[in-house]
């Protein structure tokens, strides 16, 4: 295993110091983990670049730390809202460890895998981050790397090379789903007036059932079964659940407990609002008090106002909150599901309070009258007129490829209702990652038309036009870049591009239901990327596409040696046990 040591010799320095924590008001169990993390960020350590003078695609800093973490994945029975039921978790807890690092430093987590009754591969995905010099470090199997099998471990190491909030989470079926995911936050220039960073706002959809009973239920030939409803809606991994409205019989305790944040008057604060879940479309508001957005995944934005903030399966948005001046009393903290999505319980509740300690009890303040009404209709993000980067960049006004992209839904030959792209619904094969193949000269797979593999060859921009001509909305995620957004509506597009100059960019957007989705990327990093529905059902039904790019490069890539390795210790674990693999895989 020569990764550490590589990596030590290339930084040349490095320097790792004794843990404190840079959020301790968050619930204990949140931040329990053994890495050695300095209260960040501790200066700028990724010196004089900042939000305007550096195009943070082209130049990262490099500040020779490196954050280790050790992870251990294994099966536990948690109650985060009351009610029992087994979990898949990292380090004994759920949410995962937070990871935290300065723009720049390199990330080096050790995974450990004890999936066993039923064992299960893993891999981790660093959500967001580039792996512009490590593309097989982006932690997608049958993509960019192969399961690490049960009893086994493999360390991740890459650079912290965009700034801002984001997560991690497993990658191998919806495993995530059943709970290895947690946050990530790498801290950057920030050229806003904040006083207090506190830090992740984890939302997640939950289900009071096991992961894989769920993904049975999606990979079937039953609309009800593949419709199932979340059960209740986590903030940090808590929320409160009423046990007699459930009629099974695991273990169940009334008032779990709900999150707070302590809010001090006058002062600025930061939260860097995430959604982590597996379904639910998110609308996020604090009664009494607006919010500045000022950044959409790793994007900063010129900052604007509202009440309620937007947030599909994966997409991130740091907020600033202004306390009020002379206040004691608490509010209402919501993440609420939209309405297009599936719930029995669609309201999460945490608690801002000014006073000295939290309150006894729940606040009693109502939401905005805006909150209560359409809002909770719109399946769509703001309108891109209002997100627009600070730093710009303008794409290519003609890509020199455009690909149509169709999203589809229904019976397969055998009857099972599936999602598909272009007439393609997908499906992994855990033994022989694309990148991998592609770096050793192969890039094109007859056999295997359900891998999804679109080579773009040498194309230096490639423009999506993506048509939905059903009513859920997809929150469409492509790997290694921050795309370009264009456009997106209901209807067909008409060509109109937003801000042509200066488009929104990000790494999550919202396809709106009978609608259209225009996106674009600058073919920068030679790799083999997923691009997918996240919503966690549809993309273990096969909505999902690789974009390969940039093949003739991807030869050339120092791929290092573990990774054929742990492609052996996979093929060889499959060798003498069987597989369940009932979904696409991812
Ligand atoms: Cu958050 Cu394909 O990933």
């Amino acid at each position: 295993m020569q990764i550490p040591t590589l990596v030590g010799l290339l930084l040349g320095s490095t320097a790792q110091v004794a843990a404190q924590f840079s959020y301790p008001n968050l619930p204990v169990d949140f931040l329990r983990t053994s890495a050695p993390v300095t209260p960040l960020p501790n200066g700028a350590p990724w010196g004089p670049r900042n939000v305007m003078n550096t195009n943070a695609y082209d130049d990262p800093p490099k500040t020779g730390v490196i954050r280790t973490y050790d992870f251990t994945i294994a099966r536990k029975n948690l109650a985060p809202d009351g009610f029992t039921r087994e979990f898949l978790v990292i380090n004994g807890q759920f949410p995962g460890p937070l990871i935290e690092a300065n723009w720049g430093d390199t990330i080096q987590v050790t995974v450990h895998n004890q999936l066993s009754n039923p064992e299960e591969g893993t891999a981790l995905h660093w959500h967001g981050i580039l792996q512009k010099t490590s593309q097989w470090m982006d932690g997608v199997p049958a993509i960019s790397q192969c399961p690490i099998p049960p009893g086994s471990t493999f360390t991740y190491t890459f650079t912290a090379d965009l700034y801002g909030s984001s997560w991690y989470h497993s990658h191998y079926s919806a495993q995530y789903a059943g709970g290895i995911v947690g946050p990530m936050i790498i801290h950057g220039p920030d050229d806003n007036k904040c006083d207090i960073d506190l830090g992740p706002v984890l939302i997640t959809d939950h289900y009071h059932e096991e992961y894989f009973k769920l993904v049975e239920m999606v990979i079937s030939k039953d609309l009800d079964a593949i419709r199932h409803k979340s059960d209740n809606n986590l903030i940090n991994g808590k929320n409160n659940f009423d046990c007699s409205s459930t009629n099974r019989t695991n273990p169940c305790r009334n008032n779990a407990g709900i999150s707070s944040f302590k809010f001090t008057p006058g002062k600025t604060h930061k939260l860097r609002l995430i959604n982590a879940g597996a379904e639910a479309l998110q609308k996020f508001s604090i009664d009494g008090h607006t919010m500045t957005v000022i950044s959409n995944d790793f994007v900063p934005l010129k900052p604007y106002n509202t009440k309620v903030v937007t947030l599909h399966v994966g997409q991130r948005t740091d907020v600033l909150v202004h306390a009020r001046k002379h206040e004691t009393g608490s509010f209402n903290m919501r993440a609420t599901i939209a309405n297009c999505s599936l719930t029995l319980n669609p309201n999460a509740l945490a608690t801002v309070y000014y006073g000295r300690t939290r309150p006894r009890n729940p606040p009693t303040t109502t939401p905005w009258p805006e909150f209560l009404d359409s809002v909770l209709n719109q399946c769509a993000n703001d309108d891109l007129s209002l997100t627009v980067p600070k730093y710009p960049i303008r794409p290519a006004p003609v890509p020199a490829f455009t690909q149509d992209v169709a999203v589809n839904f229904g019976p397969n030959a055998t009857g099972f209702l599936l999602w598909s792209l272009n007439g393609v619904s997908f499906r992994a094969n855990y033994n022989n990652p694309i990148l991998l193949l592609s770096n050793l000269g192969n890039n094109s797979y007859p056999d295997d038309p359900e891998w999804n593999v679109y080579n773009f060859g040498s194309n230096s921009s490639v423009r999506f036009v993506i048509v939905n001509p059903k009513i859920a909305a997809h929150p469409i995620h492509l790997h290694g870049h921050n795309m370009f957004v264009l456009a997106a509506g209901k209807g067909t597009w008409d060509g109109t591009i937003t801000h042509p100059n200066n488009p929104l960019r990000r790494d999550v957007h919202i396809l709106p239901g009978f609608g259209y989705l225009v996106i674009q990327m600058k073919s920068d990093n030679p790799g083999a990327w997923p691009l997918h529905c996240h919503i966690a059902w549809h993309v273990s039904s096969g909505l999902y596409l690789t974009v390969l790019e940039r093949p003739d490069d991807i030869k050339n890539l120092q791929v290092p040696a573990i990774m054929a390795q742990t492609c052996r210790d996979w093929s060889a674990y499959t060798g003498n046990h069987i597989v369940e693999q009932i979904d696409s895989g991812l």
